[in-house]
């Protein structure tokens, strides 16, 4: 549904994004993860085709968002970062507004306009004006005006930020219900957010796309059995030089949760030492009460891809 190719842009002489490459599969919800200033905003403004890049091109449903800007636009909702709402307006009248920049008929927007508003919510603040709702909610509206002519494509640029965590929740549900129907890219720069609603993550970094997965292969492909944590009941100053001196640690951290020991062993890359590990607890009168491979969060990943250290 969405192909961007080679995608680079200057807005001086130093690129916000280099090169970036992607596909998104027709009802597919794709995240863009990275910090800021990584370029999420920049890649969305030129998917939307409000942006044209200096290099490169998308397409949306084989529409050039340049050379066919009217079809492509048509097939894609754009909520901002900073939504230019009319804050004297109503939401209603708002959603009018822009149904009829959108190119959509008076009929086409009153049978829609029903709709919309209960999708996102906002049944009770019809006649509310847009000055006087809360973030959360003028973030509905940004939403609101986003899918009023039946996109596509979706383009939800940091769609919870600022905004409270019961509506961060409700928005992310309303998200997903969303993607049933239609194919969403959004970004974020909160991991745990992007693994809940994605399917598929691209995380970019000063530009470049670093890492493109499914939230959960991310993990796993750079779980690897180098991290172990292993409770054992005996003294701790004998403990950990023990599990140091097993070759093949790296590295021992140890901890004291209410008088169990808990020992995070970083292993060299790829070797398993489950077995000696045990053996040596074992060996020397402990008691083994746990030990299990454990793989990184989302955070611990990212941290990792962009801090150019090596995998
Ligand atoms: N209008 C502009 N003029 C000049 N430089 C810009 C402009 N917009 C963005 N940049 C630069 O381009 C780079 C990428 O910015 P972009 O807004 O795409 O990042 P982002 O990932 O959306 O960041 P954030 O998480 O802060 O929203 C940054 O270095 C930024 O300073
Ligand atoms: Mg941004």
């Amino acid at each position: 549904m969405i192909r961007a190719e080679s995608l680079t842009h200057y807005y001086g002489p130093y690129p916000a994004i280099q090169d970036v490459s992607f596909d998104v599969k027709k009802g597919e919800i794709l995240g863009f993860l990275g910090p800021n200033g990584a370029g999420k905003t920049t890649t969305m403004r030129i998917l939307t085709g409000y942006l044209p890049p200096t290099r490169g091109k998308v397409t949306l449903d084989g529409f050039d968002v340049v050379e066919q800007s009217l079809e492509a636009r048509r097939r894609v909702g754009y909520l901002p970062e900073t939504v230019p709402l009319y804050t004297d307006m109503s939401v209603t009248s708002y959603l009018k507004y822009m149904g009829t920049l959108r190119g959509m008929s008076a009929a086409a927007i009153k049978s829609r306009l029903g709709d919309v508003i209960d999708v996102v919510r906002l049944g009770d603040y019809r006649k509310t004006q847009i000055g006087k709702l809360s973030k959360g909610f003028r973030q509905r509206v940004g939403i609101a005006q986003a899918i009023l002519h039946e996109p596509q494509v979706l383009v939800l640029d940091e769609p919870t930020i600022g905004i409270d965590p019961i509506q961060v929740v409700e928005t992310r549900k309303l998200i997903q219900e969303l993607g049933r129907n239609q194919t969403v890219v959004l970004s974020s720069h909160i991991l745990p957010e992007v693994s809940m609603i994605c399917e598929r993550v691209l995380i970019i970094h000063e530009g470049r796309i670093v890492a493109e997965d499914t939230p959960k292969n991310l993990a796993a492909g750079l779980q690897g059995v180098e991290r172990l944590e292993v409770e054992v009941g005996g003294p701790a100053a004998e403990v950990l030089p023990a599990l140091k001196k097993i070759k093949g640690v790296n590295d021992v951290t140890h901890t004291n949760n209410n008088g169990r020991h808990i020992y995070v062993i970083q292993a060299q890359s790829g070797q398993d030492l489950r077995d000696e590990i045990s053996q040596a607890v074992i060996s020397s009168g402990w008691s083994l009460r746990g030990l299990q491979l454990v793989g990184m969060s989302l955070e611990e990943i990212f941290l990792r891809l962009t801090t150019h250290e090596e995998l």
